[in-house]
């Protein structure tokens, strides 16, 4: 049922939830702290209670101050959960991979062994997953093509041991944020950031440095833009962020030659992220942003590109 009434939506989930977890059954929800499964741990937690716990799994894989800012975001969305600091497993799970679905697949495994061992200790048998459209229409199977394996669908295990719960199957990204205006929930109109995180913002392998080269650039871009909406010189984009590329590239230091990294930054409108276009950004944007990526990286990183392609032919992130 598409969010046209979200108060009658969410007595309709409310009441799809409870047949999905009949008394005593116990739910772990996997909260990210992005708007989907935020929204979705809200619902479930109203219609549970006490028998879901959300876990926030910090993966290594997060933006510069994620952690901080998704604890915050999950408390005044009223969502009990449990943070659980699992970087290690993720760049264990990661070395090696090169391969956009076979990372996808790794990150995708990396947390459902997780929920699952946090289940067995909780006496849960069900997973709670913010899944909208896209994800599972992306991630193809049967008439569809495999466009890529969104982490949380086509990246599950085969002998996943966990009934999964799903409430949000259905809706599309506006009608989520239609929702989570409906349920309280803050910041409803944030960029989304994909589920398997910095690991599809690094091409090639993903390492916890190249992460970190990735990381700074993120936050680089996101500041940049946020402050020219805030000027009024850019409208609102639907996502923004930086790729660490896998080639090297040849630089100058004053008169001394280097050798180092490249990110792409895209920057992109989309309504419900089947579609995206392209969007430009003032020349004095896109200059500040080249200096301030090189600069934020000490040099490492010696060329910005941008990236003009729309949704199709390209995908919103680079893997
Ligand atoms: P693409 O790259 O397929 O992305 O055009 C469409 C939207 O989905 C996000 N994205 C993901 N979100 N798990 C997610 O939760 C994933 O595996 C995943 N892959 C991409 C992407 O950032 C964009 O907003």
């Amino acid at each position: 049922m598409p969010v046209r009434d979200p108060a009658a939506f969410e007595t309709e989930a409310l009441e799809a939830i409870r047949r999905a977890v009949p008394s005593p059954g116990k739910a772990v929800i996997a909260a990210s702290g992005g708007i989907d499964s935020t929204v979705a741990a809200v619902l479930v937690q109203r219609a549970l209670g006490e028998r879901a716990q959300a876990l926030f799994v910090d993966t290594g894989l997060l933006r510069e101050g994620e952690a901080q800012r998704t604890a915050q975001l999950l408390g005044e969305a009223g969502v009990h959960f449990e943070l659980l600091s699992r970087a290690e497993r993720f760049f264990q799970a990661l070395r090696g991979v090169t391969d956009p679905e076979a990372k996808r697949k790794a990150v995708g495994t990396t947390f459902i062994r997780i929920f699952e061992e946090e289940a067995a200790r909780a006496g849960a048998d069900h997973l709670v997953q913010g899944t909208i459209a896209p994800d599972w229409i992306e991630s193809g199977g049967n008439l569809r093509d495999t466009i890529k394996t969104h982490h949380n669908v086509g990246g599950l295990p085969r002998d996943l041991r966990l009934k999964l719960v799903e409430p949000l199957r259905d809706l599309y990204k506006d009608e989520v944020r239609a929702l989570a205006r409906h349920l309280k929930v803050p910041e409803a109109d944030r960029q989304p950031f994909p589920g398997p995180g910095l690991a599809v913002r690094v091409v090639g392998e993903v390492t916890p440095d190249r992460a970190a080269l990735a990381r700074l650039a993120c936050a680089a871009v996101e500041e940049e833009v946020d402050r020219a909406v805030a000027q009024g010189v850019l409208p609102r984009p639907w996502q923004y962020f930086a790729t660490l590329l896998p080639v090297r590239t040849v630089g100058v230091e004053g008169d001394v030659r280097t050798y180092g990294e490249a990110v792409s930054v895209r920057v992109v409108d989309s309504r419900d992220a089947m579609t995206a276009t392209a969007m430009p950004l003032p020349p004095e944007v896109a200059r500040r942003l080249a200096e301030r990526i090189t600069r934020a990286s000490s040099g490492r990183i010696i060329r910005v590109l941008l990236d003009l392609t729309d949704k199709p032919p390209a995908t919103i992130e680079w893997e």
